[in-house]
């Protein structure tokens, strides 16, 4: 889980995306977090306060003169517990408050005396986001160090489109995780390749494999939770990107290829985790190959260029990291691979473990030896691999 044992407030204030926020506690608690949550007076007109009970398991706090706290100090009780707090949804009324640093009603008193970081996010009709008066207050909140998340353009509520719309539920969520995650690749740039490669052999079929994507964009996620600009470069696989990661779409190993080395001279790290095709059909057809004709079609193979290999030979080039899926002898393939390409990481895995699934056991291998993962999801392993690409980098600094 991703945020265990962080003890997050959500405050809730009066706004129709209220009801968004019952999923929010639940896709928090999931995550292990440890959910307390407080309404403004606005927000139960709303939601009720049960909703929110239910499913923090906990009663909500509405009011400063809560009898159930014994020093009659709600407000510094629950803003001393908290790691964080988040407010979600952030009413305009709230924001002006908060950032005149008004202490009118429970939830306005806990952010001002909070000692933890403040994440907000907006959501209002867009004329009273694009407002001067909000715009101010939301200018002076970020120099206040607040994080704003969002808010969202399109369909609003009262029927207008523009922006104001609260992040999703989910989005909010990985933006808490990517905020409490630690910053250990902080100020780096990322490359990655994920996915298979397409080779075409006419304009309908090709030469692909199983490669699902999932390690590379675990780890492209967890490498911007780690603080580091990342792109990604992806051959076709059915999902969307990570948030917060620019991701650049290639079919074929040539694409992949002249997407990356556009990007490597200014990376700091590069982490080929695509299973690239190594051939490619030399005399793909311009239109569809027709069965009844000429007999069984010859399909002739090319050698595709080795785009970990490359970037690794470039002069002041990325801290290079490779993958090696095996069937079999795992250590000596992967050692050999990873001297042959000159990287200083390689990440082997037996295709039996984990070939497109969603756990995975990997083993590092670098000079120093091997260092075996537990069998774990791949956004832990994803996380570790990180931690160990850190580490790395460290000792070169
Ligand atoms: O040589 P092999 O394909 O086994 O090596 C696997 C590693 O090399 C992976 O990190 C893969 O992304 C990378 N690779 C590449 N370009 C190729 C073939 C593999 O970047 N043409």
């Amino acid at each position: 889980m991703e945020l265990n044992d962080k003890r997050v407030v959500l405050g809730v204030t009066g706004g129709i995306a209220a009801y968004k926020a019952a999923e929010l506690v639940r896709l928090l608690g999931k995550q292990g977090a440890d959910v307390q949550v407080a309404m403004t007076e606005g927000a139960t007109h709303f939601v009720t306060a049960t909703t929110f009970q239910a499913l923090s398991g906990k009663p909500v706090y509405l009011d400063q003169w809560d009898a159930r706290m014994p020093n009659a100090m709600a407000h510094i009780d629950l803003s001393r517990q908290a790691d964080l707090i988040v407010i979600a949804p952030a009413s305009a009324d709230f924001l002006a408050r908060i950032a005149n640093g008004m202490a009118d009603d429970l939830l306005a008193t806990m952010v001002l005396a909070r000692n933890c970081p403040l994440l907000v996010a907006p959501a209002m009709n867009r004329q009273m986001w694009e407002n001067p008066a909000t715009q101010r207050n939301v200018a002076q909140l970020r120099a206040d160090g607040v994080i704003v998340l969002g808010p969202a353009s399109g369909e609003q509520a009262c029927g207008e489109v523009g922006a104001g719309r609260m992040l999703e539920p989910e989005q909010i969520a990985e933006e808490v995780i990517a905020f409490c995650a630690p910053k250990v690749l902080a100020g780096r740039k990322l490359l990655l390749t994920a996915g298979p490669t397409f080779e075409a052999i006419d304009p309908v079929r090709g030469i692909t494999n199983l490669s699902s994507g999932r390690m590379g964009y675990a780890i492209a996620r967890a490498a911007r939770h780690a603080g580091a600009g990342v792109t990604l470069v992806s051959g076709p696989v059915g999902f969307a990107s990570p948030q917060g990661v620019d991701r650049i779409n290639v079919r074929s190993a040539l694409e992949m290829h002249a997407a990356v080395m556009g990007q490597a001279a200014t990376a700091d790290i590069f982490i080929g985790v695509a299973a690239v095709a190594d051939y490619r059909v030399a005399n793909a057809a311009e239109h569809k190959l027709k069965k009844d004709t000429g007999g069984i079609p010859p399909i002739e193979l090319v050698e595709n260029p080795d785009i970990l290999a490359e970037v690794a030979a470039l002069k002041n080039g990325p801290f290079c990291v490779g993958f090696a899926a095996e069937s079999r002898n795992l250590e000596e393939y992967a050692q050999t691979k990873r001297r042959k390409k000159n990287i200083p990481l390689i990440a082997g895995n037996l295709i039996q473990d984990g070939f497109g699934g969603d756990d995975n056991r990997i083993v590092l291998f670098d000079e120093a030896g091997s260092h075996p993962l537990t069998l774990a999801s791949k956004s832990v392993l994803a996380r570790q691999l990180i931690e160990h690409i850190a580490q790395m980098l460290k000792g070169k600094d």
